[in-house]
């Protein structure tokens, strides 16, 4: 049973999948029954050198050909980024082709529109190496817990993140530093600002929320912050505390609604997601039958994402030969989206102060009458000025950000030096 893929983008993800099927292919058909045979690759710069070369006659710089091309009966598109990758999946679909996609940008933007459309159509749209490179999470969202009133869903989503996390909280390295070896292992996005400002994250965190709820949430719905904030002396007292920090991608919902956002997290040391290291992923989730499961593994690079992104193919292949129109995998409703300044956070504070009688009480004060609690306070050094470690209980964001303003006004505070939220369990 034949069935001719035709791959746009030939790079790290691409690149490892055509490899892959052009040199395991036998190993796939006897597994499978199926001969998933490569019939056009599509990049931009016919003439650049690649790690994986490809028979010549394979190669195109026209993506609309491999679209087109009528040998083409299943198309992959591994290009990135929102155009014209969503044309281009738009009009595979329009073509009655399935289509099978790494692109959590793409998904994350106009997955809506993309999902219907495949539902019209009657065709498969999968993606599940947008999120957590070769860990099985969209089909389990999906399918296996769709039967779950899912609560929550945290996520170690971007492998760039953890991997320079790890090496700073690790082997105390800068962050330029962690960062480049993070890009020459090849877990960052050409532009690694993606990575860093925690919109890679985002993007994952919309998908997976999306899922999980069954409400489509558009990734400009979810707040997002990135890691470049993090100072090390506040690495090296969270570590004191008992806690290290993670890019979370946290999404959750209550009767108030479905709240999503990702930002720097401080996690207790002893928890799952702690011992989640270097560029690996990992998505926690919990609901009231199935209480807690964890999904790990490598969350990026070409070899890894290459695995899911042939998954799905061998799945969109199978249902391409079996001529029938597929049912919808998801549908979605209207749940109420919560805005972020909503949300119960609790926070990790570094204030530098002025080492004083009544200096302590005065902070207490205000952290109070913002209507926030203190859980514990740690004073480090004493002399002219001295450093204060706050840890706060969970109330409203809104709360938290008035009373880091207040703070910032109050004569006896120098500096509040660190803000960072920590995981509320
Ligand atoms: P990449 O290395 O930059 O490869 C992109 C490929 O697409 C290149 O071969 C490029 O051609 C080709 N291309 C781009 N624009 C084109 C155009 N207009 N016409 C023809 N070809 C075009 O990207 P990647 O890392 O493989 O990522 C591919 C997708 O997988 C992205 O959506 C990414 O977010 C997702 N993803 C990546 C990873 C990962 O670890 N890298 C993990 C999970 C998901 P040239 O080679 O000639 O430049
Ligand atoms: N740049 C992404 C990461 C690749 O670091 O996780 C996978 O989407």
């Amino acid at each position: 049973m034949r069935v001719g893929i035709g791959i746009l983008g030939g790079g790290t993800v691409g690149g490892a999948l055509a490899h892959r099927l052009l040199t395991e292919g036998e190993a796939v058909t006897s597994k499978t029954g199926l001969e998933l045979e490569v019939r056009k690759i599509a990049v931009r710069d016919l003439a650049k050198g690649r790690p994986y070369p490809f028979p010549p006659d394979l190669l195109t710089d026209s993506p609309a050909d491999v679209v087109n091309d009528p040998a083409v009966q299943l198309v992959v598109e591994l290009m990135g980024g929102l155009e014209p990758a969503a044309d281009l999946v738009m009009q595979a679909i329009e073509a009655g082709k399935p289509v099978v996609t790494a692109n959590k940008e793409l998904v994350a933007i106009r997955g809506d529109e993309l999902i219907k459309k495949a539902e019209e159509r009657g065709v498969s749209l999968l993606f599940e190496a947008a999120v957590g490179g070769a860990i099985p999470i969209i089909r389990p969202l999906s399918a296996s817990l769709a039967g779950e009133r899912i609560s929550e869903v945290i996520g170690i989503v971007n492998g760039t993140t953890n991997f320079i996390l790890t090496q700073m909280c690790e082997s105390g390295a800068r962050y330029e530093e962690a960062l480049a070896e993070a890009q020459s292992l090849g877990y960052a996005e050409a532009d690694p600002s993606a990575d860093v400002s925690g919109s890679d994250a985002a993007s994952k965190a919309a998908i997976l929320a999306s899922l999980a709820f069954g409400t489509w949430i558009a990734s400009d719905r979810v707040h997002r912050e990135g890691i470049d904030q993090l100072q090390p002396e506040d690495i090296a007292f969270a570590a004191d505390l008992g806690y290290l920090p993670k890019l979370l991608a946290i999404a959750s919902e209550s009767e108030a609604g479905i709240g999503v956002r990702v930002h720097t997290t401080l996690i207790p040391t002893d928890h799952p997601l702690a011992s989640v290291r270097g560029s690996q992923n990992a998505v926690y989730v919990k609901g009231p039958a199935v209480d807690e499961l964890l999904f790990a593994g490598p969350g990026a690079g070409g070899d890894p994402t290459a695995t899911a992104v042939l998954g799905d193919i061998i799945e969109a292949a199978r249902e391409l030969l079996a001529g029938a129109q597929v049912p919808p995998r998801v549908r979605f409703g209207s749940g109420r989206i919560r805005d972020f300044s909503d949300i119960d956070t609790s926070w990790y504070l570094r204030l530098e102060v002025v080492d004083e009688p009544g200096v302590l009480a005065q902070i207490a004060t205000t952290i109070g009458a913002n209507r926030v609690s203190i859980e514990s306070m740690v004073q480090i050094g004493r002399g002219e000025t001295a450093t204060l470690l706050f840890i706060t209980h969970p109330s409203p964001e809104s709360d938290h950000q008035a009373a880091i303003v207040a703070l910032r006004q109050l004569e006896v505070v120098r500096q509040v030096a660190a803000a960072m939220r920590v995981l509320t369990v």
